[in-house]
């Protein structure tokens, strides 16, 4: 906190507070993008902010991404009524990076439970029907996501999340034209936090998340500032942790 203070992030979290509307925002000293110990801090900080809003028989619902796993990672306390599940169906990118793996990662830390969705990226409207329909366990995953208390995610540029999911360059170009800068839960965004694309799938939405507790995200490095500022002007968010690096670089756009 010391370090915190002296750096100016004290009144810099106050700042981003305000500006991006959100209820508590922590800022991290250093660069995640350039200094993986500053990731493993914000999955640390992440994950003690999870702690304190955990209660008993609560579900938490994660997401996926490099940072995400390093907040499962950082899990040191147990909590063996909470129920871990991922926030969307969504296979395809690398095994440690899947929100399911994030989930059985993080249930495995708290001593508790998981379900996991195992759904492919980039399935039809109609065949996620069809799933739904034919499979109970599907349903009842997706209710309990549904009903989740605490849902914490990561956050992506627009175009390199596009391009990482396999979106076709059409699609990856037409985001772009389109002004998406920001991708959380498959949905991207315009730094306005305008919903310009989504990828068709299982459970929770931003624009969707009336049931759900607390929303914590959590991103770090200068790239992504733009992509903080549009999934943060969703208004769908409690908590942001961050670090310096991509707070002054959002410091110079607000
Ligand atoms: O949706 C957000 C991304 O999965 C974030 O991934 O933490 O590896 O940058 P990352």
């Amino acid at each position: 906190d010391y370090i915190r203070l002296l750096r100016g992030l004290v009144g810099l979290e106050e700042e981003m507070t305000q500006a991006l509307h959100l209820k508590r925002v922590i800022i991290l000293p250093g660069d995640s993008e350039a200094d993986s110990a500053v990731q493993r801090e914000l999955g640390r900080v992440t994950a003690g902010v999870v702690g304190q809003c955990l209660g008993d028989n609560m579900t938490i619902a994660v997401s996926g991404g490099s940072t995400m796993a390093s907040v499962a990672e950082a899990v040191n306390f147990s909590a063996p009524s909470t129920t871990v599940v991922p926030a969307r169906g969504g296979l395809g990118e690398k095994v440690e990076y899947q929100a399911n793996t994030i989930a059985a990662v993080m249930a495995g830390k708290l001593g508790g439970r998981y379900r996991l969705l195992h759904i492919p990226d980039g399935v039809s409207e109609e065949a996620l029907e069809v799933i739904l329909a034919d499979d109970a366990n599907v349903r009842v995953v997706a209710e309990i996501i549904r009903q989740a208390d605490i849902l914490v995610h990561g956050i992506g540029q627009a175009a390199e999340m596009a391009k990482q999911r396999g979106l076709s360059a059409n699609i990856v170009d037409e985001l772009v034209r389109r002004g998406a800068v920001g991708e959380a839960l498959g949905q991207y965004y315009t730094i306005e936090g305008n919903i310009v694309y989504v990828t068709s799938s299982i459970g929770l939405h931003l624009d969707d998340l009336a049931g759900i507790r607390t929303v914590i995200a959590v991103a770090g490095g200068g790239k992504k500032a733009q992509a903080i500022m549009a999934v943060a002007s969703t208004g769908s968010h409690d908590v942001l942790i961050t670090d310096e690096a991509a707070a002054r670089a959002i410091q110079q756009i607000i």
